[in-house]
């Protein structure tokens, strides 16, 4: 199983739970479900290598059982230094996939094979400030299956999508056929250029989650993404 498997003809939009409801994240994820909804991002930082704390195993292994009786999928942003030393609580909480950036980890053969070696797929994570070209040989030097492209500065839910992204997408578009996910600042208004652009997972939090209802934003995207 891998992102070849999960992903369909069409865009794909991967909810990102860090936007969630905390409080009722159980029932929005029920709801996204239900309204078709298969693969779900699950944003982990440090305070290290992002300034925030994010969310981590804990709240993982809680929602892990419910996704994979639906035929869902999860994967893991890992916005962490070291993200290798974290693989085998991720894979034992129930993550399905990680993706762990280029600017976390100086080997990426190592920590490509350590993740695949506890059956994670594999993708590979790029800031707005890290040349593309360097991105696609760490991506590749993984051997991962998917590419990520950071279209914000990581660290938070809610920021602008960042408009150079675009020409970064159409570039990391003509260098690789891996599945290319963008993250940051994407929503209804702007999935269909970054879809033009190049990209065919669509990663959205604030846009899904800020409003009063999360499926109807999730179905909306989806569509315009398609
Ligand atoms: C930010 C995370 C993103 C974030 C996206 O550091 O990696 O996944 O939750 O949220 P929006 O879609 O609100 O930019
Ligand atoms: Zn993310």
């Amino acid at each position: 199983m891998g992102w070849d498997t999960w992903l369909g003809e069409s865009g794909e939009v991967t909810p990102s739970l860090y936007a969630a409801d905390f409080a009722r994240l159980g029932e929005q994820i029920e709801a996204l479900l239900a309204a078709g909804c298969r693969i779900f991002h699950f944003d982990v930082g440090d305070g290290h290598f992002i300034p925030p704390v994010t969310i981590g195993p804990v709240v993982l292994r809680s929602i892990t059982p419910m996704i994979h009786a639906a035929g869902g999928v999860i994967d893991c942003h890992l916005m962490v230094a070291d993200p290798a030393h974290h693989f085998p609580e991720f894979a034992t909480s129930g993550a399905d996939s990680v993706t762990f950036h280029i600017e976390a980890t100086a080997d990426p053969r190592d920590v490509g094979a350590a993740a695949r070696a506890l059956g994670l797929a594999v993708g590979v994570a790029f800031n707005p400030d890290t040349d593309v070209v360097d991105a696609v040989a760490f991506a590749q030097a993984a051997g991962a299956e998917l590419i990520l492209c950071m279209s914000i500065v990581p660290g938070y839910s809610g920021q602008p999508f960042l408009p150079e992204s675009y020409a970064r997408i159409e570039e990391l578009a003509r260098l690789v056929r891996m599945p290319i996910q963008v993250d940051g600042g994407v929503g209804e208004e702007n999935v269909a250029a970054v879809r033009a652009a190049g990209a065919r997972v669509f990663v959205a939090g604030n846009a899904v989650f800020a409003g009063p209802d999360p499926v109807a934003a999730y179905r909306r995207i989806a569509a315009a993404g398609a």
